[in-house]
């Protein structure tokens, strides 16, 4: 990690500690080798204003990640867009996660725990989904990508990252240490569902966004893209 990022990395990773030594590593690991957290900072993808809910946040990485950015006053890389001042929300399905990130978070971003399955999403600027959407069905994904076409404002961003189960054997790669993962923790008949990159994008179309991609493994084995959706906004009649 540059040494210029490291105020930022504890300022994010420090919280975990009020929930104990495994959510304070398991935080550090995550920003320290996932490409994609400073990744939407360093590339300015989020709005300066507005609400984000993050769908499947885990134990919250994204939103400490952005809690810390929004209250950082110095040592701000200076090459990188001016750090979004967002309004924070997080579901997660684990009741486990959901209480991690409210230790780490306090009050600063609201945590529910829910299944994206059942919930009408409140409306906002962006939402957000990392490694969540292969957990469902097709039927399933399909409705959440419709449901976050409802909720988002227009010209809204989903941002969207899955594994491209086109991409040969970087995906069998990124397929069976999720597989591991899963047998680790105790969810070895857990389905996966994954779909090629085209197919996302086809998805994401049918639903009204345009779509750009990028790839979103860097430093690792992993066949992960980031799918960046903005909802195009109707015309005027
Ligand atoms: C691989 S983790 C990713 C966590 C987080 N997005 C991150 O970047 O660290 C997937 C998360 O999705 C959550 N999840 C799976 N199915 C869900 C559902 N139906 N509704 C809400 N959350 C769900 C899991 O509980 C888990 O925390």
């Amino acid at each position: 990690m540059e040494l210029r990022l490291r105020p930022l990395f504890e300022a994010a990773t420090r919280p975990y500690l009020a929930a104990g030594k495994h959510a304070w590593l398991f935080a550090r690991g995550k920003l320290r080798y996932d490409p994609v957290y400073f990744s939407l900072l360093r590339r300015g993808l989020l709005p300066q204003h507005g609400s984000l809910l993050d769908v499947g946040c885990g134990q919250g990485t994204l939103l400490s990640l952005l809690r810390a950015a929004k209250h950082q006053t110095a040592g701000w890389p200076h090459d990188w867009p001016s750090p979004p001042k967002l309004v924070l929300r997080g579901i997660d399905l684990s009741a486990k996660r959901v209480r991690t990130a409210r230790r780490a978070l306090g009050g600063d971003a609201q945590l529910d725990r829910g299944d994206v399955r059942d919930l009408d999403l409140q409306r906002c600027s962006v939402i957000v989904l990392l490694d969540v959407l292969f957990y469902l069905g097709e039927a399933d994904q399909a409705r959440v990508i419709e449901k976050a076409a409802m909720a988002l404002e227009p010209g809204g961003l989903l941002l969207l990252r899955e594994a491209d189960a086109g991409a040969g054997w970087a995906f069998q790669v990124t397929k069976w240490s999720e597989r591991l993962a899963c047998a680790l923790r105790g969810s070895v008949r857990q389905r996966l569902h994954y779909r090629s990159a085209a197919q996302w994008i086809a998805q994401l179309v049918t639903h009204g966004f345009s779509v750009e991609t990028t790839p979103m493994s860097e430093g690792t084995p992993f066949a992960n893209i980031l799918f960046v959706a903005r909802k195009v906004s109707p015309r005027p009649a």
